[in-house]
């Protein structure tokens, strides 16, 4: 996701962000959507370092909860199981991190979370949400197109990559237009 974490957004309001409990992963049960804290990022850091070769840092993270971006955890039995990060700009959102920690994924969450995240953007009034994704991530890449994500252009050489190279990022954007 963005590897530029610029604090250039209006602080958000969390209101929209109303805790959610209804029925394992699958089926939905004992899922808790809560807003990120400062106290969570001892668990999320352990997350990044799990899943991505290229994790945010703790740094990262502070800065994105300092500067109000909307940053949903969902929980199972108390534990976070995947998380997101938003900028919201004026006229569109823009997903910097979405993120389901290893043994959750392939379960239907990243899809869950981020139907919730087009949900409220939409609700918000938002035109479209951006994203960034390495061309190497083809499940993310997958999961974006089939939820009608388009290939809006590529930004060379924005993530690190292996041996001190560079890999290009495609820029997806999904129209939230009625
Ligand atoms: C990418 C990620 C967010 C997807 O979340 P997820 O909960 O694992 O994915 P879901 O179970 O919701 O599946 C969504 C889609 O992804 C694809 N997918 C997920 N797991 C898959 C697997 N094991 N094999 C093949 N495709 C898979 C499928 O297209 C699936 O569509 P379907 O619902 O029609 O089957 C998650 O795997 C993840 O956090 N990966 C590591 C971090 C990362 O790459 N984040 C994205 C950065 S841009």
């Amino acid at each position: 996701m963005s590897e530029r974490l610029g604090a250039t957004l209006a602080t958000s309001s969390r209101s929209d962000r109303l805790p959610e409990r209804s029925a394992s992963p699958e089926s939905g049960a004992g899922l808790c959507l809560r807003a990120m804290t400062a106290s969570d990022l001892d668990e999320v850091m352990a997350i990044e370092q799990r899943i991505y070769p290229f994790p945010w840092t703790r740094g990262n993270f502070a800065d994105s909860i300092a500067s109000g971006y909307d940053m949903p955890v969902l929980e199972i039995a108390g534990r976070i199981a995947a998380y997101a990060v938003v900028m919201r700009g004026p006229d569109e959102v823009h997903l910097l991190n979405l993120s389901v920690d290893q043994p959750y994924q392939g379960r239907g969450l990243g899809r869950r979370l981020l139907e919730q995240l087009l949900r409220n953007a939409q609700l918000r009034g938002a035109l479209g949400m951006l994203l960034e994704v390495r061309p190497s991530n083809t499940l993310a890449c997958r999961l974006y197109r089939s939820m009608n994500f388009e290939t809006i252009g590529v930004r060379r050489r924005y993530y690190p990559s292996w041996g001190g190279s560079r890999e290009d990022a495609i820029v997806m954007r999904r129209s939230l237009c009625p």
